[in-house]
């Protein structure tokens, strides 16, 4: 079929139909939703047999729906209808939930259902996570049994009818009020529902250090947190209590937890001499920048109280304990295997994360395992160097975007470097979630590469402003793809399924779990990940394939060492960040600020 996916974005659930509706055979194109008038071009240049639309703030023209069938991705079940249907699931601690499919009509989420697909709400996820674990799974297969339904020539195909659930209908926008924060009243669960119900947007506001701001990225304590705390018992709701990585502890009503991220109130950056950031008359402005809260708040933080917890936290036992790294090993003595998660917000990079990341590898290497693992996070194994940090360096006195482009992406490379040279164990990127630009490149640095099926990789720069990109890619790419296939996918700049990945030699396996007892399907694979990682540690031959590796990274460094790769790279990369050319620095700019689009990509719009 001839397919237009009609979309605010081309995101995580557009990329992913994107590549499940080219692989099932159909011909996409895409156009992003600018303005009626470019939608009804684009309907009229590319003659699609049905619109799909994932992920829209307005409704489709009726010049439109009303002659071509529409198909609109709703993220709630039949019955259910508003702009908001995940921040209200979350906030009424719905257990089931769904995705619909229906046909657009003159009301919002008001047409006749075509397929539906109910899941169950994990616990402890927040919005922009459920919408890319369990929505994202649940709406390919919707969408497919929708497409199957269309009839080819006839008009007005056979609606199907759904069950609705109970206690459905039209629920309108979530007000700032209805989740706002307030310690003095709030106890832990009550704080953490409404952060999530709000994360990735718009966050729920709330205060720190007596500051309004906007919360994020809220995560539980455990009851060891709250005794290495003194006097805990007797802090006042509000008080922040200390720091972990991003991390602010703030006491709750009835305990605490930690807050990752923050937007700091608009005004208060302008008196910090932030620069002209423009306001936007009474309306939330649209400049403040999400950061790490340990950042944001800086110096009110700067004093606190550093509450670590150990890297390795097999032994300790007792509740799970929050921070963005994490190892585990598991396994018979020589047969062991290393387990390295790093859950970075976004899966994004900074130097300071960089620089943690490489300790982590540091201790892992002195370990006893045969294999480590790089399991990345579960919502992104990683999406390169931290664009917002980057962002922010941009309004500092002391630094520069340009300056701290530069930093980052040393840093990541010396990640990528530290992976590279382990040649006395196998290494293997375990993705659990999406990958991205630099991100990407990071998991080929190590020997093996296993997917999760569903995962999407979008594996070249140039998307960010005609990025050039460093992470030893133009040693890795070409070492797995083949140089024709780098210089295509470096080209194309498309989204790429765990199969294509796969297909292409970027990645060595999609690893599907059978039918099994995991209460999700990350758990799933995260299971057979782990058995598979367990069988490699003891095979029989693992001393000989860490000593092929060995020879084969010898003689590629003697063929070109990867210092020579990575400065060409960083020679490239200074002329994006100091040269003449700005695309990367407004591309960024407008990334982290999410600035509507003003064109579609014209490597997703095939029609144009
Ligand atoms: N730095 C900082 N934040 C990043 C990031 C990065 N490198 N990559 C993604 N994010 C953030 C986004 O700002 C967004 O934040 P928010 O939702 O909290 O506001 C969130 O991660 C999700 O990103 P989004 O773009 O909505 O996800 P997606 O699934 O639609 O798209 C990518 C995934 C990887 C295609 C897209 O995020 C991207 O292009 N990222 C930048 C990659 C890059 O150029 N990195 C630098 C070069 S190495």
């Amino acid at each position: 079929m001839k397919i237009l996916l009609l979309a605010h974005a081309f995101n995580s659930l557009a990329q992913r139909l994107f590549v499940a509706l080219r692989e099932a055979g159909h011909e996409v194109s895409v156009e992003l939703d600018i303005a009626d008038a470019v939608t009804e071009e684009a309907v009229a240049l590319w003659n699609p047999e049905v619109v799909i639309a994932p992920f829209l703030k307005r409704r489709i023209p009726e010049s439109v729906w009303s002659r071509r069938l529409c198909l609109v991705v709703h993220p709630g079940p039949p019955g259910d209808r508003g702009p908001a249907a995940l921040d209200w699931a979350l906030l009424q601690g719905r257990r089931e939930w769904g995705v619909t499919v229906l046909q657009a009509v003159q009301d919002f989420d008001a047409g006749p259902v075509w397929a539906w697909r109910g899941f169950a709400v994990p616990d402890g996820l927040d919005k922009a996570s459920l919408y890319r674990r369990a929505v994202c799974e649940a709406a390919v297969p919707a969408v497919m049994e929708a497409l199957a339904r269309v009839v080819p020539g006839s008009a007005v195909p056979a609606p199907v009818a759904a069950p609705a659930l109970a206690g459905l209908g039209w629920q309108p926008p979530v007000g700032p009020g209805q989740r706002a924060i307030d310690w003095q009243r709030q106890g832990s669960a009550e704080v953490l529902r409404r952060i999530r119900s709000a994360d990735s947007h718009p966050g729920a506001q709330g205060a720190l250090f007596g500051e309004p701001c906007r919360l994020f990225d809220a995560h539980e304590t455990t009851a060891r947190t709250r005794a290495w705390v003194p006097a805990f018992d007797e802090a006042a709701p509000g008080t922040v209590l200390g720091r972990r990585g991003p991390g602010l502890l703030v006491r709750t009503r009835d305990g605490a937890v930690w807050i990752g991220h923050v937007r700091r109130d608009m005004a208060r950056t302008r008196a910090l001499g932030a620069g002209d950031l423009g306001d936007v008359g009474g309306r939330e402005p649209a400049t403040a920048l999400k950061l790490p809260a340990t950042r944001a708040f800086a110096v009110e933080s700067a004093g606190l109280p550093e509450l670590g917890v150990p890297l390795h936290r097999d032994d300790i036992g007792g509740e799970e304990e929050w921070d963005e790294l994490r190892y585990l090993e598991r396994g018979p003595p020589g047969a062991r295997v290393g387990w390295l998660e790093f859950h970075f917000h976004n899966g994004a990079l900074s130097e300071r994360q960089a620089a943690r990341l490489i300790e982590a590898l540091a201790f892992a290497r002195h370990r006893d395992a045969r294999v480590l693992v790089l399991a990345g996070g579960p919502d992104f194994f990683c999406n390169g160097i931290h664009l917002h940090e980057i962002e922010a360096a941009a309004h500092a006195a002391d630094d520069s975007a340009a300056d701290a482009s530069m930093r980052h992406i040393e840093a990541m490379d010396d990640v990528c470097l530290a992976i590279l040279q382990m040649t006395d164990r196998l290494t293997v990127s375990v993705l659990r979630g999406n990958a991205g630009a630099g991100g990407c490149f990071l998991a080929l640095a190590a020997d093996r590469v296993w997917l999760r099926e569903g995962v999407v990789l979008n594996p070249h720069y140039r998307n960010m402003g005609n990025l050039h990109g460093s992470e030893y890619w133009t040693y890795l790419l070409p070492r797995r793809a083949g140089a024709e296939k780098a210089r295509s996918l470096m080209r194309e700049r498309l989204p790429m399924g765990a199969r294509a990945a796969v297909g292409a030699g970027l990645a060595d396996e999609v690893l599907v779990p059978g039918d099994g007892a995991a209460p999700s399907a990350l758990q799933a694979f995260e299971a057979l990940a782990w058995q598979r990682a367990l069988q490699l540690a003891a095979a029989p031959d693992i001393a000989v394939q860490v000593g092929a590796k060995a020879a084969r990274r010898a003689t590629d460094e003697a063929a070109r060492p990867l210092a020579a790769y990575r400065a060409e790279e960083l020679a490239q990369m200074r002329r994006n960040f100091y040269g003449f050319d700005p695309s990367y620095h407004v591309a960024r700019h407008h990334f982290v600020h999410r600035k509507p689009h003003a064109r579609t990509p014209r490597q997703i719009a095939l029609h144009r």
